[in-house]
């Protein structure tokens, strides 16, 4: 097939687009080269595969996006602005690249055949995680009110003021939208499905949990939590932990990723429906931090700061059933592996920390409390 990548260039797009190639497919990607990712004047990235057709464009200029389609099978569908604390004041800016560039693109797909849509939808989606109560029920999280937080009392508590413990979210779970970016994500995931159920193209939405792995940006400060502690660490920085760090998350390597992208494609019963797409298993953020310090050989303490990121949620890990049996989805790479991997290839990486402007930036307006 001739397959699409939007966002082709990422950290995301650059590994599916080598698992297929692997597979035979030939693979375009449309990619703006947004210097928050890429740098500044940024060209090619040197780890994008040769045989990777790379078109320089927005997903919001309708010309490109007719360029980068043309003869195309399959489109995945990956380009984005991805920081939720930034989607809190960039509004418009992410609006206008995630809502409005999702919209350029299914305005030209309706016009054209196509075999297959693939968007990458979030596990922001969810907001809070599934909980259980303290008689066994489950319950869907509530956001913390700001007097909680205010407190530092972190944990979810049910109406009579007991704790409830996380459980793997499925994809039954209501969303609960806490940040811009989560909201443009949801669109991102609904206008894909919409549009390929009135227009007959299989459309398949992959809920992202935590991302890892290499080519993830070190220098942007608004990227997943493992690329900046690694940023923090390499500059022998102290990793600024938000909360008390016990909240948990699901690592997924980029590689069971690209696997699940893969399969979204060719699994025959996948078209219509949204799969969430993770490790399985949580952790906290105080034990990553420790065990990507430990891989780097770095004796640098984590600095707890007491403080919550608005927009952040407590808990969240993926139950991955829908993805096992209907893709026949097997997660292959701990978190364990994935980090030693990404540790030797940190060895040739440089990292701008700017995570303290970026902390500033936040608490300037009032986004850390
Ligand atoms: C969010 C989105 C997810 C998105 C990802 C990357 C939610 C629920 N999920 O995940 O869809 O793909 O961002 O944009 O909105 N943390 C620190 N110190 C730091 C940075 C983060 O302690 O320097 C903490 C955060 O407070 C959070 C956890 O680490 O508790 C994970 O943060 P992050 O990597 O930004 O991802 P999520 O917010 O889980």
């Amino acid at each position: 097939m001739q397959i699409l990548i939007t966002g082709g260039a990422g950290f995301i797009g650059s590994h599916v687009a080598d698992e297929l190639l692997r597979r035979g497919h030939r693979v375009r990607a449309l990619d703006n080269l947004s210097p928050q990712v890429h740098g500044a004047g940024a060209s090619r990235p040197s780890y994008l595969h040769a045989d990777v057709e790379l078109i320089k464009g927005d997903i919001r200029d309708r010309v490109a996006v007719q360029r980068a389609l043309s003869g195309v099978d399959a489109v995945y569908h990956f380009a984005s602005a991805v920081g939720v604390g930034q989607s809190m004041y960039e509004i418009e800016h992410y609006t206008a690249v995630n809502n409005g560039g999702t919209a350029v693109l299914l305005q030209e797909l309706i016009e054209r055949p196509l075999e297959r849509l693939i968007v990458a939808s979030s596990m922001s989606l969810y907001g809070e995680g599934l909980y259980r109560a303290a008689d066994g029920t489950a319950h869907e999280g509530q956001e913390r009110s700001l007097d909680q937080l205010r407190r530092a009392d972190w944990d979810l508590r049910d109406d009579d003021g007991r704790l409830l413990e996380p459980l793997p979210t499925p994809e039954s779970k209501t969303p609960s939208l806490s940040s811009i970016y989560a909201l443009s994500k949801f669109d991102q995931e609904r206008m894909c499905l919409m549009i390929g159920r009135a227009y007959n193209i299989p459309t398949v939405a992959l809920r992202f949990f935590n991302v890892f792995g290499t080519r993830q940006a070190l220098s942007n400060p608004y990227t997943g939590v493992l690329a900046i502690f690694a940023a923090r660490l390499m500059n022998n920085n102290a990793p600024f932990i938000f909360e008390d760090g016990l909240q948990r998350r699901d690592f997924v390597s980029v590689y069971d990723i690209a696997q699940a992208c893969r399969l979204a494609l060719e699994a025959p019963g996948a078209a219509g429906q949204a799969f969430n797409v993770g490790s399985g298993r949580a952790y906290t953020i105080r034990e990553v931090a420790a065990m990507l310090a430990a891989i780097l050989g770095r004796r640098v303490e984590p600095e707890i700061c007491g403080k919550y990121r608005v927009g952040d949620i407590r808990h969240c890990f993926a139950d991955i059933t829908r993805a096992r049996t209907v893709l026949g989805y097997q997660p292959t790479i701990t978190l364990e592996e994935g980090l030693v991997e990404l540790a030797a290839w940190l060895q040739d990486q440089a990292a701008d920390d700017r995570v303290a402007q970026a902390s500033r930036e936040l608490a300037s307006r009032g986004l850390t409390v």
